[in-house]
């Protein structure tokens, strides 16, 4: 498959929706603008790759501790962070057919991209989605979805600090849901709404804010690696002054080759002391940090690393995705695949269906299983092929003789046999 065939990208959305990984949100009402809902496979597509990031950032290191903060917070954050004055991009309407576009977006300032009519002046439009707190609606009451993550780490600098009794460096991780009321939605999950963010803050010493910030580039780059992701189609884009966020003294961007182009999947920020700061001043707390062996007070600085969960899921599907002469298949990583293995007996007869159902009673409580006894046995291999499922395990008449299994590979289409006694052993290792 090329990197830039952009037809892979229907194939995808139609392969999703009839293999149960994504659905269009509302759908029987005609769906909405932008939203989906994650269906049984695409939700253990999604739980993986979120256990994935919390393993490495939380369970195989000793500096970061986890956190979950609410999607409502204060409205004076918003100010102090800058996103109600600043977070907003420039948008046209065309006077004819009242679509509205990004303007920087668009080539021709003078005509409307769809329907060639006159576009408005560009104004500038808020991302923040805004709603009431409260049964009045009034200006008082206003209260944000949250663009980003970070803020509610943020403000629990010292919370965290304090509780987990943590001195610089160290960082905090958050996996939730953020908002933006994007003016261009698209390519599918790409560019959505509502979505969910990986988002780590490390609080460090100013004077160690480049060190650090080069390391986390090259710790973030790894685990892309680590989800399985061709090496060939991620590579760093530094930010020019023009790009960088109004936080950013310096920015990297990872980004896949989508077959729509080159995009950014992971933000790597050096945030300075700007939020802390901002926060100190609009909260009028101390935000400082006082390092009592170096006898120093501060501001630290923070380097964010911050993930799309939709995206790289999204990189995840793309990167997996494979026609052959015969078959379509997700190649995924052991790691993420959403069912590890599928269990069949070859007939529904002599016992083969009873002997099948407790291989999957013995290992479902380790692995996630499926058993399939409907069709040819080519059938079901061909659907758990779309499915990304790495093992098979077929009970056939063999089994009645010597207690072994059919294991079939995914991504070579070899099979061998394997006692049933050594399944769970055999599926640690290989899954591992
Ligand atoms: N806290 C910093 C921050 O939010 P960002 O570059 O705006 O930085 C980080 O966003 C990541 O969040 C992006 O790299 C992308 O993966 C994801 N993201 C941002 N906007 C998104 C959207 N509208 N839909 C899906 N994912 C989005």
């Amino acid at each position: 498959m090329k990197a830039n065939d952009l037809s892979i990208m229907e194939k995808l959305v139609s392969l999703s929706k009839r293999r149960g990984f994504i659905f269009q949100s509302s759908e029987i009402y005609g769906g909405i603008n932008s939203c989906y809902d994650y269906g049984p496979l695409g939700i253990e597509l999604k739980k993986n790759i979120k256990e994935l990031w919390w393993k490495a950032m939380i369970y195989e290191r000793t500096d970061i501790e986890g956190i979950d903060t609410s999607i409502l917070m204060h409205p004076r954050i918003w100010e102090a962070s800058g996103h109600v004055e600043g977070f907003t991009d420039p948008l046209v309407d065309c006077k004819v057919c009242k679509n509205r576009f990004q303007a920087d977006k668009i080539n021709d300032m003078k005509k409307c991209p769809n329907c060639g009519g006159e576009l408005t002046e560009p104004r500038n439009f808020n991302l923040m989605f805004k709603t009431f707190m409260g049964p009045v609606e009034n200006v008082a009451n206003i209260v944000y979805l949250r663009p980003e993550t970070a803020q509610g780490i943020y403000v629990n600098f010292h919370n965290v600090r304090e509780a987990s009794r943590r001195r610089l460096p160290f960082g905090i991780a958050q996996i939730g849901k953020a908002f933006r009321n994007e003016i261009t939605p698209g390519n599918f999950i790409f560019r959505t709404r509502e979505f969910e963010q990986m988002e780590m803050q490390f609080f460090v010493n100013p004077a160690e804010d480049e060190q650090w910030f080069e390391y986390w580039k090259e710790e973030r780059l790894k685990w892309f690696y680590r989800l399985g992701l061709k090496e060939s189609r991620l590579r760093f884009h530094e930010h020019i002054p023009e790009e960088l966020a109004h936080y950013a003294k310096k920015a990297f961007d990872i980004e896949y080759e989508f077959p729509f182009g080159w995009q950014e999947i992971e933000g790597i920020h050096n945030r300075t002391d700007f939020d802390l700061g901002r926060h100190q001043e609009y909260s009028t707390r101390d935000m400082r940090y006082y390092d009592d062996i170096k006898q120093e007070k501060y501001i630290p600085y923070i380097i964010e690393t911050s993930v799309g969960c939709d995206r790289t899921l999204l990189t995840v599907l793309i990167d997996a995705y494979e026609e052959e002469e015969d078959r379509t298949v997700l190649r995924f990583a052991p790691a993420v695949a959403p069912i590890k293995v599928a269990v069949f007996p070859l007939v529904k007869r002599d016992t083969m269906p009873d002997i099948a159902q407790n291989i999957m009673d013995d290992i479902r409580g380790i692995f996630r299983v499926f058993y399939d006894e409907s069709g040819s046995i080519g059938r079901r291999y061909r659907r758990m092929d779309e499915a990304g499922t790495p093992f098979c395990l077929t009970v056939d008449s063999q089994t009645l003789e010597d207690e072994s299994v059919t294991v079939r590979y995914r991504d070579s289409m070899q099979q061998e046999r394997i006692n049933k006694s050594n399944i769970k052993k055999f599926l640690t290792r290989a899954l591992n």
